[in-house]
């Protein structure tokens, strides 16, 4: 019996937090937001005024903060040196510099390196850009959601408060094209993964589609 990972990737607004969260919750798994990791050091660079202009000063001290991520479906909170900054890393300002961060190939060696021994054995749902061509090659079941760029740019703009659907549209396009050309680990779907376009779903949708998903494979 091989270990149980799902792997869920796709683009920001794609639904992957929502539908991860609710398999794991389903199947009693646990949960693991990989885009929390890469947001939470791209938070501390910034608080140390790193040039986040300067890969090689990013690679520098990468290894200096002290992440510890949860994994219970219910509340994933992340810890940086031992503060709480699971609200501090969806702000606008992480959101727009955490692209860069994840760009410079010593954060993605650190943080890959510690999304393979919080997976360990599995048991757990993995959500992020590269968990079924990097992180978790072998996950038997791997999902690439994507919906039309209108779409995520809606679910987005209901999350956060002053904005318009317009302008997510461009930042999501921009953050989609860097984190799809970078070098390092860009965003692919995997050859072997199963697409499923969200558009047009409900989130219980996504989730039972999923679910069958699992069910099928496993
Ligand atoms: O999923 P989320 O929008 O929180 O991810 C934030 C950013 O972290 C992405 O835009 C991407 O640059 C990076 N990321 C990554 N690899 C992952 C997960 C996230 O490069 N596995």
């Amino acid at each position: 019996v091989t270990a149980l990972v799902v792997a869920m990737d796709g683009p920001s607004g794609s639904g992957k937090s929502s539908a991860s969260r609710g398999v794991a919750r389903a199947l009693g798994l646990r949960y693991l937001d990989t885009g929390a990791m890469y947001r939470a050091i791209t938070w501390w660079m910034l608080r140390h005024g790193v040039d986040l202009g300067d890969p090689a000063a990013i690679g520098a001290r990468v290894a200096e903060p002290v992440l510890v991520i949860g994994t219970d479906p219910e509340a994933p909170g992340v810890t940086v040196d031992g503060s709480d900054v699971s609200a501090e890393i969806r702000t606008r300002e992480v959101t727009s510099a955490v692209s860069a961060v994840s760009a410079v190939p010593e954060v993605r060696g650190r943080l890959v390196g510690e999304q393979r021994a919080i997976i360990g054995d599995g048991d757990i749902v993995v959500e992020g850009r590269d968990i079924g061509t990097v992180v978790a090659p072998g996950a038997p079941v791997k999902v690439y959601l994507t919906a039309s760029p209108e779409a995520r740019a809606r679910r987005r703009t209901a999350e956060l408060s002053g904005t318009t659907v317009e302008a997510q549209q461009i930042e999501m396009a921009r953050r989609d094209t860097l984190d799809s050309t970078r070098k390092a680990d860009p965003l692919v779907m995997a050859a072997d993964a199963i697409e499923l376009d969200t558009t047009e779903l409900t989130l219980e949708e996504v989730v039972s589609e999923v679910l069958r998903l699992v069910k099928e494979r496993t």
